[in-house]
């Protein structure tokens, strides 16, 4: 009986404890909802099956096209072939009036560190894999969430809030990019990756 009042204090902290590890994550990061909804499986799968490279390609002086414009999509949606919401959203308030579609970047870097996609995927022949994992065949877009304290991506620290990482490609922290250069041998300096 003397044992009672100390297993409830354990089993209380217990609780609290997961509460707030299961409260903490929607505590730090705020959701973004994208501006529309895009199936990477659609376009590059069976059904479109364009391939990575007809929407993210390298201009010939080396830099990375990043996200197709408006322009690209309209090469098909100038109007609607589907009764899909997004779709709708595409055509009429995008392609229509030719406006950029603010896609949020997931694995966004903040702006004092340089990245360049070259080094990367020509140079060292990485896979777009490695660094984003399944993203060129996912279904839908989560939304983009934001760390509430430093303004960063959930993508720079990775999804799990211990850091513990499932896949190698979670997480894109200073530490992750040398890790990678360290097992290569590559050398570096503060300024290659703040410029
Ligand atoms: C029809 C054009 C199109 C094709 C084909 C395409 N993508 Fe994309 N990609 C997009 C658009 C639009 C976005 C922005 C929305 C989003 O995040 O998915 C994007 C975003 C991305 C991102 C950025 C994720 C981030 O951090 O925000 C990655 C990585 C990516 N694509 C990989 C791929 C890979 C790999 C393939 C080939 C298997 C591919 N894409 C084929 C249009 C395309
Ligand atoms: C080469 C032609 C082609 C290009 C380029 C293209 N699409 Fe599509 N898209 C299609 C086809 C075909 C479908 C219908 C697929 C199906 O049968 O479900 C589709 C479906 C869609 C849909 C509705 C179904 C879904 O997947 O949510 C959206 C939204 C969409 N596309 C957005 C885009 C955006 C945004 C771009 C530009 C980044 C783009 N598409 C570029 C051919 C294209
Ligand atoms: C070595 C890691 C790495 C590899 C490999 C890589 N990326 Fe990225 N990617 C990044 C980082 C980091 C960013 C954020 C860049 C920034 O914010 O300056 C990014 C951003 C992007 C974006 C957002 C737009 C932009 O230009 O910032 C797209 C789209 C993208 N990557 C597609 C791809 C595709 C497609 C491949 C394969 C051909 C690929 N990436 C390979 C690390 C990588
Ligand atoms: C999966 C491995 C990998 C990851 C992750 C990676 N890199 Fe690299 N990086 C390389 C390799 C390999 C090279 C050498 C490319 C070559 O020249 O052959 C390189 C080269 C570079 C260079 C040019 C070399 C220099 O120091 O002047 C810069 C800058 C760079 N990376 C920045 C980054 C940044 C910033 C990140 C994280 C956001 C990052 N890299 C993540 C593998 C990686
Ligand atoms: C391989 C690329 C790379 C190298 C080399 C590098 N950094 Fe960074 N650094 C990054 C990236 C990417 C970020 C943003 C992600 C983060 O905060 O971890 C960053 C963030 C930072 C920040 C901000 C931390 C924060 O939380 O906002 C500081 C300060 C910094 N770096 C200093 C340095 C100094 C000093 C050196 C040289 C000893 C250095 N970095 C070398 C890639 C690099």
């Amino acid at each position: 009986m003397k044992h009672q009042g100390l297993m409830m204090f354990i089993g209380g902290l217990a609780a609290s404890l997961a509460l707030g590890w299961l409260a903490f994550p929607a505590l730090l990061y705020e959701k973004i909802e994208q501006p529309l909804q895009f199936s990477h499986r659609v376009h590059a799968g069976e059904k479109v099956g364009l391939s990575c490279e007809e929407c993210h390609s390298f201009r010939p002086d080396g830099s990375f096209t990043g996200i197709p414009g408006v322009d690209k999509c309209a090469t098909c949606h100038s109007t609607r072939v589907t009764d899909s919401p997004s779709e709708k959203i595409l055509v009429e308030e995008y392609v229509a009036g030719s406006r950029i579609i603010p896609w949020l970047v997931y694995a966004r870097q903040p702006q004092n560190a340089y990245f360049a996609h070259v080094q990367h995927v020509k140079l060292a022949a990485i896979s777009c894999e490695r660094c984003h994992g399944p993203h060129g065949t996912s279904e839908s877009l989560p939304a983009y969430e934001r760390n509430r304290i430093s303004g960063y991506s959930r993508a720079i620290w990775g999804p799990n809030i211990s850091g513990v990482k499932s896949h190698e490609w979670e997480g894109m922290k200073m530490d992750d990019c040398s890790r990678c250069h360290q097992d290569h041998a590559v050398a570096e300096s503060c300024l290659a990756c703040h410029k």
